[in-house]
């Protein structure tokens, strides 16, 4: 079930991810956080840096993070661990044995997808934070993605690859790999929150409420859950 939520403009859009954050953060006493790289959280993230610096902490939040690019360090300026403390954990008082981003670096990728997926099982994700591919995607399950999957190794599908060169030199920097959540993995949490601005969204957002359920476009799961809000621009809403 959807609970949609149009906003103005990207400030808004942040300010309403960060009440649904917010909200689930005080209302558990640690708060299991499942959360998303990408320019779309990166306001919310905003938000819950200034909430920290009036005082709120978040010292009590055990965090997942949704996948991790392999075979870059995970100090590379453009790793998801890299990006992840520079837009949020360097900021709050997060304990660092609580944040848990898949180890894209590791000599055995498939055994790190298992170790990430016996942690993940052992908590219960109250919130998960996702952004949504202009095909499709969450985390970097890609069109054709099985909808039972659990954290594994994926290959980027070209577009996702087009997509994400802005933050390399050029689109052969791009890794072609990734560690992501699984399919299952993500829709297990209690709570979800997608977040999707920009005309080159529409179409996949239109998919993930719309459209049928297909693996062809994997958001459409989402409507299966029962407690998704959907926070939307105008124009991520224009084809709704
Ligand atoms: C990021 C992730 C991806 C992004 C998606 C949208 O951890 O898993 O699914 O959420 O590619 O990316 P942005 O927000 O950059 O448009």
């Amino acid at each position: 079930m959807f609970n949609i939520i149009i906003c103005k403009n990207y400030e808004e859009v942040s300010a309403e991810a960060f009440k649904v954050l917010k909200e689930v953060v005080v209302k558990n006493e640690t708060p299991v956080l499942g959360l998303a790289t990408g320019s779309s959280p990166i306001g919310l993230y905003k938000n819950i840096q200034a909430d920290h610096k009036k005082g709120y902490s978040y010292s009590k939040c055990i965090t997942f993070n949704l996948d991790e690019y392999i075979g870059i360090d995970k100090n590379h300026e453009q790793s998801y661990w890299t990006f992840m403390h520079e837009n949020l954990f360097n900021h709050l008082d997060v304990k660092e044995e609580n944040i848990n981003i898949p180890d894209g670096n590791s000599d055995n990728p498939k055994q790190a997808c298992l170790d990430y997926e016996e942690k993940l099982n052992k908590y219960e994700v109250d919130l998960q934070v996702l952004g949504i591919g202009s095909n499709g995607h969450i985390g970097f399950n890609e069109p054709g993605t099985a909808f039972d999957s659990k954290t594994q190794i994926v290959e980027l599908d070209e577009q996702t690859r087009k997509d994400n060169a802005r933050f390399f030199d050029s689109i052969d920097d791009v890794p072609t790999h990734s560690i992501t959540m699984g399919i299952e993995s993500i829709t297990r949490a209690k709570k979800i929150v997608v977040i999707a601005t920009g005309e080159n969204k529409a179409d996949a957002v239109y998919g993930m409420i719309k459209g049928p359920v297909t693996t062809d476009l994997p958001a459409s799961i989402l409507q299966r859950h029962d407690n998704v809000v959907v926070i939307l621009d105008n124009d991520a809403a224009s084809k709704l």
